[in-house]
């Protein structure tokens, strides 16, 4: 608990326990960007708001708008008010925001880290203490590069006594190459144990509970193989259109957007083997033997694993909505897919022969994020000769969104004189179980990277492992011809998905 003189002292810990975080400076790079002013600003109001964040936090965005300090408390003042999950307290805010500043400038230009330097060492010096520093990059990812290189250049990358970490958002890199020198001029200037990557799915509370749901109960590993899982299907699918990101969007698709790194995350996390303690390396060693396991596609095999789609014009919501080259910034003749789906082994002694079927999507009909499990069907049906009706093997629902929660499908009697079967649903629901409200994804991981501890964040190995796999599919589809088969908007997705299945395999409705 706070001491008495630590609640006087910070109007923002009141009645809170402290988690053991070192004080700390905070630099956002791309402080005025449209991540910082959703998701990172209203993140650690929420984090002041629970007294989470360290006894003695400051905070300095960077930009290129050149504005006074003034100014961009007033901007991070709007952009908590207006996304925050959380109504925020004026108090909290008021305490929150006493302590940011902002320096203007490019992140090419060295008097930018001079000027931080300078800042973080007022803000030292006031308090009679040193800071840790954090330095989060959400920027444009060719910056990434730079400012690492630039924190090195000013020795800002260490020092003496405290923590230096660096945040890093996606995308990282945009090819297997690209990925492998980033982490070479990243490491280059600092040790991995600073790096933090982030995926922030890895911050959502129904992905983290895919551990606890695999190893905390008992009763699903001796299932949890090829001998009883038959398949496994992991969606992403999403309603929303690609919005004004056609820049970015049109540049990356759904396969880097979403597969290397989010949905391959999730398939990482359902496959590893139990790590020997939860730290930091052991989990990450095993998802990375995961990765290792999946074949390289060869060009060969794209056409027969690999399906791609764009959305066209249909509905959304009730109202007509535009097909993806109609989309505002989008060239015509674009072959960027908005739909992806493939059919990946993990070849290794758990899952060899199982197949894993990835699909993700712009504008399909409802957004909903979940993985399936299909068990074996049972060996021999006594039933069949009394007449029975839909026998189905059981079926292991993980949802991480929107409707977080677990579902297991199980036959039942049909209440009658006959043996009749159907499924019904056993249901576990995040929201009813635990009625607190969860945190953002993006509270956990900066707290996380605040704390140094890197189990929800990618390591360096990691990040190749999933660009191996990805990068072949992206070539080979570069070489193909457009245009690309499409989907109706509000749709289940093109219909050539379903030649990645197998024989009697359906994909589950979005
Ligand atoms: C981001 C992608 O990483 O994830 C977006 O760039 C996508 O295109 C988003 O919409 C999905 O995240 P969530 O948390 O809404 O499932």
């Amino acid at each position: 608990m706070a001491t008495v003189e630590q609640q006087q002292e910070n109007p923002l810990v009141k009645g809170l326990e402290r988690l053991p975080v070192h004080p700390t400076t905070l630099t956002i790079f791309g402080a005025t960007g449209d991540l910082a002013q959703r998701k990172l600003l209203p993140a650690l109001y929420n984090l002041a708001h629970e007294g989470a964040l360290p006894e003695r936090f400051n905070l300095i965005g960077v930009s290129r708008a050149d504005h006074p300090h003034e100014h961009y408390r007033t901007l991070a003042r709007e952009a908590i008010e207006k996304y925050s999950r959380t109504k925020p307290d004026p108090k909290v805010l008021d305490g929150l925001l006493e302590h940011v500043r902002y320096v203007p400038g490019v992140f090419d230009d060295s008097s930018v880290y001079d000027t931080l330097d300078k800042i973080a060492a007022e803000f030292d010096e006031e308090a009679g203490m040193t800071f840790n520093r954090v330095f989060y990059l959400s920027t444009a990812p060719a910056f990434f590069p730079v400012i690492v290189g630039q924190l090195g250049e000013h020795g800002l990358d260490r020092l003496a006594g405290v923590e230096v970490r660096v945040v890093i958002e996606k995308p990282f890199g945009t090819t297997l190459e690209e990925a492998r020198q980033l982490n070479r001029d990243v490491l280059e200037v600092l040790e991995e144990r600073q790096v933090f990557r982030i995926d922030h799915y890895l911050g959502k509370e129904t992905v983290q509970n895919m551990l606890a749901f695999r190893f905390a109960n008992g009763m699903f590993e001796p299932l949890w193989n090829r001998n009883f899982i038959d398949y496994v299907q992991i969606t992403a699918a999403e309603d929303m259109g690609i919005g004004t990101r056609a820049g970015y969007y049109d540049s990356a698709g759904a396969l880097r957007d979403l597969v290397q790194n989010h949905m391959l995350q999730l398939l990482t996390l359902l496959c590893m083997e139990p790590p020997v303690s939860f730290s930091a390396d052991e989990v990450r060693d095993e998802k990375v033997k995961v990765l290792h396991s999946i074949p390289t596609p060869t060009p060969d095999d794209v056409p027969n694993m690999a399906v791609r789609a764009q959305y066209a014009s249909g509905f959304e919501a009730g109202e007509d909505v535009n097909g993806y080259l109609e989309e505002d910034g989008v060239p015509p003749e674009s072959t960027t897919e908005t739909y992806a789906a493939l059919r990946l082994e993990v070849d290794n002694w758990r899952w060899a022969g199982v197949p894993f079927y990835l699909r993700t999507g712009k504008r399909l009909a409802r957004k909903v994020t979940e993985i399936a499990v299909t068990l074996k069907p049972v060996p021999h049906l006594a039933f069949t000769q009394d007449g029975s009706v839909g026998v189905q093997p059981n079926q292991l629902i993980l949802t991480m969104q929107p409707n977080e929660g677990v579902s297991l499908s199980l036959g039942a009697k049909i209440p009658g004189t006959r043996m009749r079967i159907r499924p019904v649903n056993m249901e576990f629901l995040y929201g009813t179980a635990f009625l607190s409200q969860s945190p953002e994804a993006y509270e956990r991981l900066i707290m996380d990277a605040m704390r140094g501890d890197a189990t929800l964040f990618t390591r360096d190995d990691e990040v190749e492992a999933q660009w191996r796999v990805c990068d072949p599919i992206i070539k080979a589809w570069q070489e193909m011809p457009g245009p690309l088969p499409q989907y109706e908007a509000g749709s289940q997705g093109p219909e050539e998905a379903a030649r990645l299945l197998g024989e009697g395999q359906r994909w589950r409705a979005i």
